[in-house]
């Protein structure tokens, strides 16, 4: 299933050319959907990216569609594009459709032109036909409107949107109430790649009346009560730039010797922010710099890994933990993780999804020393159905709030809304095999170690 919208009008078009460039039938679409979806009017086009999935994957959409609609406008600037294999296809499904009284009260509104009225297929000679050069997209949308109104199908007031394609989904936020469940759950899954290195840390540290520690980008503070509250004689500064996140982590992971600051890792001033921060608690140097899956957002990770490195104490340690979709790896998806993380990619706005491997060097280039590498691997072999869904959802289900914010920052363009579509589409499946026998899952998370000295 593509989503739950209900769709009002079919847009039909030949969406490539011979050369596989878009064709003129294309932009003349996207005009009209544009207008339909400022009007409320539910359009659908055929999204060819659904066709990575599958023939069947496109036919599928096309026909929930098409069973849906009350309306559909075939355009066509040529008689070979009105006749091509899936144009041919939906307007006659649709005819038969209106024939066979399956559909009542549906149109067919062809715009078209370089075609003889007379050549037009037999499904289309009944309908009043507009034409591209003389008449406007407003008058065709006016049409349909009116179409609409004699079925009572239009209602002038605006509905709501369905959450599916994201249309009026928030932009990522951190603090939004999924990201806050994701990150838990990303707590407790890297748990096992956190452990061994913050031991290796305490076991080589000098004796010490004191641990300092920061957590620098500590979000709720979910990894930073589960990593440090329990460690003895330790205060630990837990930082991020979230202020919403900061007021959750003071209520719900609150620890005796946790604070919790507010502080931006990219500030012109961070140097005499932490400063201010290391004289509230009477902090010369901390003892262990944290830093979990935040580096690849700032926009440059090794300016701020050498400005903090002076913090660290003469053997202190800093641990840097990272992601990289190149370390995934997985049987029984057949390559549907690959596509997932083609697509993420193409999306506006990601982070560095490569940034696992970097951390070494990053760490070197900012002037750390005994760099050591204590990556771990996360694995779907001996976990149930619950911990898979919950890996599905820490690495997958969120990839697609990139495209909503891209839809959401452009809600008209179609090529957007594919994009979407073809995420959902994708995540949807994933979500399925993710709980499926045969499916194995495995990943790197990337945890480097360095020295100040
Ligand atoms: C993916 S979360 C990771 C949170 C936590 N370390 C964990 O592992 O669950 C990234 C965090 O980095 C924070 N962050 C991003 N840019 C920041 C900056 N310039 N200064 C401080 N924190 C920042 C975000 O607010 C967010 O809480």
């Amino acid at each position: 299933m593509m989503n739950e919208i209900k769709y009002d009008v079919f847009i039909s078009f030949k969406n490539t050319d011979k050369d596989n460039q878009p064709t003129l039938d294309s932009e003349i679409a996207q005009k009209i959907y544009k207008e339909l979806e400022q009007r409320n009017i539910q359009a659908f086009f055929s999204n060819i990216r659904l066709f990575q999935f599958g023939e069947a994957a496109y036919k599928q959409a096309i026909e929930e569609a098409l069973d849906q609609s009350k309306i559909l406008i075939a355009i066509a600037t040529s008689l070979d594009y009105l006749n091509s294999k899936w144009v041919s296809y939906e307007r006659e499904s649709f005819h038969e459709d209106i024939l066979s009284s399956r559909k009542e009260n549906a149109y067919i509104i062809p715009y078209i032109k370089n075609i003889d009225i007379n050549a037009l297929p037999r499904s289309l000679r009944g309908y009043e036909t507009f034409s591209i050069d003389n008449n406007s997209i407003e008058e065709v949308v006016n049409f349909v409107i009116a179409c609409l109104k004699k079925s009572n199908e239009y209602k002038e007031k605006k509905f709501e949107k369905s959450l599916t394609t994201g249309k009026r989904a928030s932009t990522y936020d951190p603090s939004s109430k999924k990201e806050l469940r994701r990150l838990k759950i990303q707590a407790d899954n890297t748990r096992q790649a956190d452990t061994p290195a913050i031991e290796y840390c305490l076991t080589n540290l000098p004796k010490k009346d004191k641990i300092y520690i920061l957590d620098a980008g500590c979000a709720y503070g979910f990894v930073t009560k589960d990593r440090f509250s329990n460690i003895a004689n330790s205060q630990v500064i837990a930082a991020d730039i979230s202020k919403k996140c900061l007021e959750y982590a003071k209520e719900h992971n609150d620890a005796e010797n946790i604070v919790y600051e507010y502080l931006d890792l990219e500030s012109e001033t961070l140097e005499s922010d932490i400063e201010e921060i290391m004289d509230k608690y009477g902090i010369d140097k901390f003892d262990i710099i944290f830093s979990s899956l935040v580096i690849h957002h700032l926009k440059n990770p090794n300016r701020f890994l050498r400005k903090i490195r002076k913090y660290l104490s003469k053997d202190g340690f800093i641990i840097l933990r990272g992601s990289d979709d190149g370390s995934m790896v997985s049987t029984g998806d057949n390559g549907l993780i690959e596509k997932v993380i083609q697509m993420h990619l193409q999306a506006d706005g990601i982070s560095d999804r490569f940034n696992g491997r970097k951390l070494y060097g990053q760490l070197i280039a900012s002037g750390y020393k005994n760099v050591k590498m204590m990556s771990c691997i996360k694995e779907t072999s001996s976990l149930d159905i619950d911990e898979k869904e919950d890996i599905f959802l820490e690495r997958f289900e969120y990839r697609k709030t990139y495209l909503q914010n891209a839809l959401e920052k452009d809600p008209y363009n179609m090529d957007k809304k594919n994009a979407l579509d073809a995420m959902c589409y994708a995540l949807d499946m994933l979500e399925n095999i993710f709980s499926e026998e045969s499916f194995w899952y495995s990943e790197i998370d990337f945890v480097a170690v360095g020295k100040r000295v």
